[in-house]
């Protein structure tokens, strides 16, 4: 009889911990990926789906962990042809972002995109996978810092938007190996530079196939480049439904919508092992322009009313407190 009751126990404690255990491993590691509508997953989709978004920084947390409640580690990052279907709810928010009024023609437009870029495998050697990562944001904060030679020292480094170089190496760096843009913040690479572009609406994705091919798009909201240098066997798409997970679980709908520093800083959280943050805030006079800038009032980040510098930062600062990043201000 002793014994029965002790078995008893010993089978309800195992139970309890097994369904624990079942409970909070399901919670963090999220759904697994679904094959596309077409119901197929072909091999190589699989594996760079893995490689480039799962890299999951939330098994062994709980879900009452902050970074838990934040990540997701099933989002795909980026646009792909195996990946182009782009659900209705993520089309809704995504054409409302810079007030497109049409969204009929995406699945024409990514199509057109991906036969000039025609290079799978840059794909997937493309995203920073397991390596050191230094996303660089514009802000003058750098000015002085000296942080060039450690901002170099990592695997990747990601810059972002009008970003320069030249004459400021000693506190920015000289590598680049991701560059983040969108049509309107558009600049030249050198060859061998990944362009990430940041999909605000669908006329990017036409301008990126007309910058690299004929041409022909000239206007946005704004005069934008007619033409890009940029090595065609290197771009990589961001996923639009990407964004809307950083609004919709990062930035919680505080600004219209994600800069494209935190979009970068994200992008990095889910694909590198470490991610350090240079160039992210006000600088010490708590004056938000870029670092080449010399007008300190210069820099329309924080006027724009388009993002939430304060909401951002503090997100940057809480990553920074969970051991996710290393802020170096
Ligand atoms: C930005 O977010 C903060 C919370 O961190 C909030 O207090 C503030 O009102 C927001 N600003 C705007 C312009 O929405």
């Amino acid at each position: 009889m002793m014994m029965c009751k002790t078995k008893l126990w010993s089978v309800l404690a195992l139970c309890f911990v097994l369904s624990i255990w079942k409970m909070y491993t399901s919670v963090c590691k999220g759904p697994s990926p679904l094959p596309n509508n077409r119901g197929e997953w072909p091999a190589q989709d699989s594996l760079m789906k893995e490689e480039m978004c799962h890299h999951n920084r939330c098994i062994g947390l709980s879900s009452w962990d902050w970074f838990c409640d934040h990540f997701d580690a099933s989002v795909n990052c980026l646009l792909t042809p195996e990946n182009s279907d782009i659900p209705p709810e993520v089309l809704q928010w995504w054409l409302k972002l810079q007030r497109s009024q049409d969204g009929s023609q995406i699945q024409k437009i990514i199509k057109k995109l991906f036969d000039l870029l025609q290079s799978p495998t840059a794909r997937v050697q493309g995203v920073a996978q397991c390596g050191t990562c230094a996303v660089v944001g514009n802000s003058g904060r750098l000015r002085g810092s000296k942080y060039g030679q450690k901002i170099d020292s990592h695997q990747f480094v990601m810059r972002m938007n009008t970003a320069q170089i030249a004459g400021f190496q000693e506190d920015v760096g000289t590598r680049t190996t991701h560059h983040f843009m969108y049509p309107e913040s558009a600049v030249n690479l050198h060859p061998g530079i990944h362009l990430v572009l940041v999909p605000f609406k669908p006329l990017d994705l036409k301008w990126l196939a007309s910058a690299l091919s004929t041409g022909d798009i000239q206007q946005t909201y704004k005069r934008v480049k007619q033409f890009i240098k940029a090595d065609k066997s290197k771009v990589l798409i961001l996923y639009p439904g990407f964004l809307k997970y950083i609004q919709d679980k990062w930035t919680k709908y505080h600004g219209r919508y994600p800069s494209t520093g935190l979009i970068a800083l994200i992008f990095a959280i889910h694909t590198c092992t470490q991610v350090s943050a240079f160039g992210f805030g006000a600088n010490s006079n708590g004056n938000w322009h870029h670092y080449w800038e010399d007008n300190r009032y210069g820099g329309a980040f924080r006027k724009t009313g388009v993002h939430n510098a304060t909401f951002e930062l503090q997100l940057i600062e809480r990553l920074a407190i969970e051991g996710k990043l290393s802020f170096y201000k």
